[in-house]
């Protein structure tokens, strides 16, 4: 009986570590500079260059943010007519690569870290 419970717990862990380990943005910068020709129409080459103000920046976000928000632009769990229809056809990897490539540019808005102190 005992020994179950710690098997249980034991494949429990195997599963939460692998899970994580998936969940997790893993893409390629090369590849997603690729796939990315259709974005920069909007979002700029780099992601840095938005042509209107309601068109995010992506240069620089973190990868994982970046992967997260095409997900749910995909599965519908974020609502923008444009958005859902960029990704409708993408797969999973093409999304990881996207978000690698503009993960990996510099940030337009690095904001020296003292800035917060200086406001108060
Ligand atoms: C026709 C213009 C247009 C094109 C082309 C386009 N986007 Fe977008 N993108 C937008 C707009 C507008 C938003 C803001 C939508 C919203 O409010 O959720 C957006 C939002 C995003 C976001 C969310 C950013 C954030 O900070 O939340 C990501 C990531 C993104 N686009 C990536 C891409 C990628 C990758 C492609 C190419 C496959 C692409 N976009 C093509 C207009 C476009």
């Amino acid at each position: 009986m005992q020994r179950t419970v710690r098997i249980t717990a034991l494949v429990a862990s195997a599963l939460l570590v692998l899970g994580v380990g998936t969940a997790r943005a893993a893409g390629n910068p090369a590849a997603g500079k690729e796939k990315s020709q259709t974005c920069a129409a909007c979002h700029g080459p780099l992601g840095k260059t938005s042509q209107q103000p309601n068109y995010p920046i992506l240069a620089g976000q973190h990868e994982s943010y970046l992967y997260h928000a095409l997900k749910g632009y995909k599965s519908g769990t974020r609502q923008n007519a444009v958005m859902n229809g960029m990704v409708s056809q993408l797969s999973d990897q093409d999304l990881q690569d996207l978000a690698a490539w503009f993960a990996s540019q510099e940030h337009l808005y690095t904001v020296p870290l003292d800035r917060d102190a200086a406001a108060e």
